[in-house]
């Protein structure tokens, strides 16, 4: 008798879970509409399967249960009873199977107007790449991947040169045009999956895999990798944007393309020595950073971290936290280099500085707890903490320990990292929630200091 509680219980929990429960399907924002049919038809299916299947089971516990002397009458055979359920047992599993084959041959039936984009997946963040004005996407080959060309872009190839290169997880798309995304992996298996789009598919190295939908609803939508890709694949999220029309052009106009950026002159550190007077008079006339002046050393970063930071002060990524009085001096500070080319500039003549060794600070941190913390930190910021610009993770080796402290402190209380577009500063709070107690934060930098 228990038993047959327990499951008529566990019917009338699933029903009442199912109805009450929050979690159901984000609203739909793509044409695939066919997609939640199916899934509703087979969650009716299943699930009237479910709660018929388990209460005959219980009917059957209490109306067979043991009765001194009863016996059991044997009937191996009903026609006609298995007859009924070969049918709808036929019935149910066509119901489930049909939609689906509908569904995939729109699926691979892409709309020949519809635009192109290029989604690359690497461990752990995504870039994008759409055809310029030709509408043909150059020649791509993973050997030619380098940080200076993280697309492995063919320079020769006339196709590519206008090519318009995103490097950034986020990519914008008109609404109401029908939109394929092509998908390339540089390492590991990925999944380009957007929950309000209702198509996903995998990336998978060597191959070029694709989806196509038509976006129906603008604002900002998630994208999640769905496929187990090492130790950061929960922090791989990007979005994508879908805009109206005139947006979308806007957006689009801002984007450099690959002969641009190949064109664009590299930083000056002559003109970039008068630039950085402002600088100097909190990091130091070397860059060897100030803790009286709450201004970390810059000498010896990477150029590209520092060109990032200063940008994202600049687009208002940092440094616009009402907690974060230090990023909105800062903030106040960038504004005075006029654009990219100045900054550019200043990058470049603080590559100039000596790295000298800075004073350690930090003081209570057991460095031996510290290097396990650090295995986790190590897979993108290097075993040595030099950085790893693919992984798009800073040197944090030799820098300022008091600095590196209170940035952790910043990521745990959402400080840092807190703006919807900061994907870097998102993916180090994700990375870092194991580390956020004072006493794990000390070793760890007590570990770094030791690097
Ligand atoms: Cu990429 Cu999970």
């Amino acid at each position: 008798m228990p038993l047959a509680v327990v499951l008529i219980l566990l019917v009338v929990g699933s029903l009442l879970f199912h109805l009450l429960s929050p979690w159901t399907f984000t609203e739909l924002a793509s044409n695939w509409g066919m997609v939640d049919f199916t899934v509703d038809v087979t969650l009716y299916v299943t699930g009237f399967v479910f709660v018929v299947v388990n209460l005959f089971m219980a009917y059957c516990v209490i109306k067979f249960r043991y009765r001194k002397g009863a016996r059991a009458t044997y009937e191996p055979e009903n026609k006609k009873l298995e007859t009924w359920l070969t049918g709808l047992t036929a019935v149910g599993v066509a119901a489930m199977l049909t939609p689906g084959l509908f569904v995939w041959a729109k699926f691979v039936d892409v709309p020949e107007e519809a635009h192109v984009v290029e989604a690359i997946g690497q461990q752990w963040h995504w870039t994008f790449r759409m055809p310029g004005a030709d509408g043909k996407l150059g020649e791509v080959d993973a050997e030619r991947i380098s940080n200076d060309n993280p697309f492995g872009m063919d320079p020769d190839d006339p196709n590519g040169q206008d090519d318009i290169l995103v490097y950034n997880p986020e990519v914008h798309v008109p609404i109401d045009k029908p939109v394929k995304f092509l998908l390339r992996s540089k390492d590991v298996l990925h999944d380009f999956a957007v929950a309000q789009f209702r198509v996903k598919m995998d990336l998978v190295p060597g191959m070029n895999t694709f989806l196509w939908l038509t976006p129906t609803q603008e604002g900002r939508f998630e994208i999640l990798c769905e496929e187990l890709c090492g130790i950061g694949h929960h922090t791989m999220r990007g979005a994508v944007v879908v805009d109206s029309a005139g947006d979308y052009d806007t957006w689009l106009a801002n984007q450099p393309t690959y002969s641009a950026l190949n064109a664009k002159p590299a930083g000056n550190a002559g003109i970039g020595a008068a630039q950085y007077a402002i600088c100097a008079s909190c990091h130091g006339q070397q860059g060897e950073g100030n803790v009286a002046m709450n201004a970390p050393k810059i000498a010896g970063q990477s150029s590209w971290y520092l060109k990032r930071q200063i940008m994202n002060y600049k687009k208002g990524l940092r440094g616009t936290n009402p907690a974060d009085t230090f990023g909105q001096q800062m903030t106040g500070m960038v504004a005075m280099l006029a654009d990219e080319q100045a900054v550019d500039n200043v990058v470049a003549h603080i590559r100039t500085f000596p790295d000298n060794p800075v004073e350690q600070t930090s003081q209570g941190g057991n460095p031996m707890a510290g290097a396990k913390q650090y295995s986790v930190c190590a897979y993108c910021h290097g075993k040595d903490g030099m950085g790893v610009q693919a992984l798009n993770a800073p040197r944090v080796a030799g820098m300022s320990d008091w600095y590196l402290e209170r940035q952790l402190r910043y990521f745990r209380d959402e400080v840092r990292g807190s703006h919807l577009q900061d994907y870097y500063g998102f993916q180090m709070g994700l990375m870092g929630q194991s580390l956020y107690d004072e006493q794990a934060m000390k070793d760890l930098i007590a570990y770094i200091n030791t690097l």
